[in-house]
């Protein structure tokens, strides 16, 4: 487990999907090294608590619903948090969906359109608003999440693993456009990350799926899964945060462009 630690006091940490699993691992994780945040999600909720949460480690934070595949409610809450905070630094654009486990023939058009309509235009978005307002400020760090599903393409996750492909393809075009505006943009690839949500979803939805891939039981799916890592072992919520956090920081400075894989070695 990490025990670096970055100086975050006076940046601002805006976080899509920051009522799940991984976006608040990085809230959390980012407030420790001093940062405010601004929580963005649909789901309310959760956000509150999680705005809780930081609060009573002593941060600011803050909590904006806003759906990432709507570019005008995307812009406008980015303009919301650089009024309420003076400054967005630093972006961690991480909402996401999983779409349906279902082979290839069968997969539907409405679930691909909406996998892509949540991973892939709510990156762009995202990453297009926030690097507006950071160009106009001096600059910034952006991470977007994809996923190891970008990098092998795991089978019955057709519109996942495309997405994410994309968000690849996202991240290295953009921090070519964008370093001249000193705004660094890299990606993590998470593969097998728990406990969590997601986690279960993919080892109960994989075994139902039916695959000459994976058994029909989750249990013996789980046990497939981690018998496909190096290390033997999921990767945690914080150490997906500790890489995160990483990329942000001045650490990182002469980073950008970056896919990290976060895989125990797969
Ligand atoms: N958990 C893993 O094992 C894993 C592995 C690889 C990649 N990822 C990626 O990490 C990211 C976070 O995943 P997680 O594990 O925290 O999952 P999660 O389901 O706990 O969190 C995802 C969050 O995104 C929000 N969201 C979904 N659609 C949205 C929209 N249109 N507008 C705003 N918010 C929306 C959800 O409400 C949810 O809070 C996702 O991009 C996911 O694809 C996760």
């Amino acid at each position: 487990m990490s025990t670096a630690t970055y100086d975050f006091d006076g940046k601002t940490l805006l976080v899509t999907g920051g009522a799940g699993d991984i976006g608040r691992a990085v809230a959390l994780r980012c407030a420790a090294d001093g940062a405010a945040i601004a929580l963005v999600d649909l789901d309310e909720a959760k956000m509150a608590t999680v705005v809780d949460d930081l609060r009573a480690t002593g941060r600011d934070a803050e909590a904006y619903r806003c759906d990432v595949t709507d570019g005008e409610q995307v812009t406008a809450t980015v303009a919301a948090a650089a009024a309420r905070f003076g400054r967005i630094d630093f972006c961690f654009n991480n909402a996401g969906y999983q779409g349906l486990f279902v082979p290839t023939t069968d997969y539907p058009e409405a679930d691909f359109r909406k996998v892509m309509d949540v991973n892939v235009v709510g990156v762009f978005n995202v990453l297009s608003a926030v690097t507006r307002h950071m160009k106009g400020a001096g600059g910034g760090a952006v991470v977007n999440t994809a996923s190891y599903a970008g990098v092998i393409g795991p089978p019955n996750m057709l519109a996942y693993a495309a997405s994410k492909f994309a968000v690849i393809g996202i991240t290295k075009t953009a921090s070519r456009d964008l370093a001249p505006h000193g705004i660094r943009v890299n990606a993590v690839s998470p593969s097998l990350i728990g406990p969590g949500f997601m986690w279960t979803r993919q080892t109960e939805l994989q075994a139902a799926a039916g695959s000459q891939y994976f058994d029909s039981d989750p249990k013996v799916v789980e046990r497939q899964m981690i018998d496909s890592v190096p290390m033997r072992r999921l990767g945690s919520l914080e150490e997906v945060a500790s890489t995160v956090a990483m990329l942000l920081s001045d650490e990182s400075s002469y980073v950008t462009g970056v896919n990290l894989e976060v895989t125990g070695g797969q």
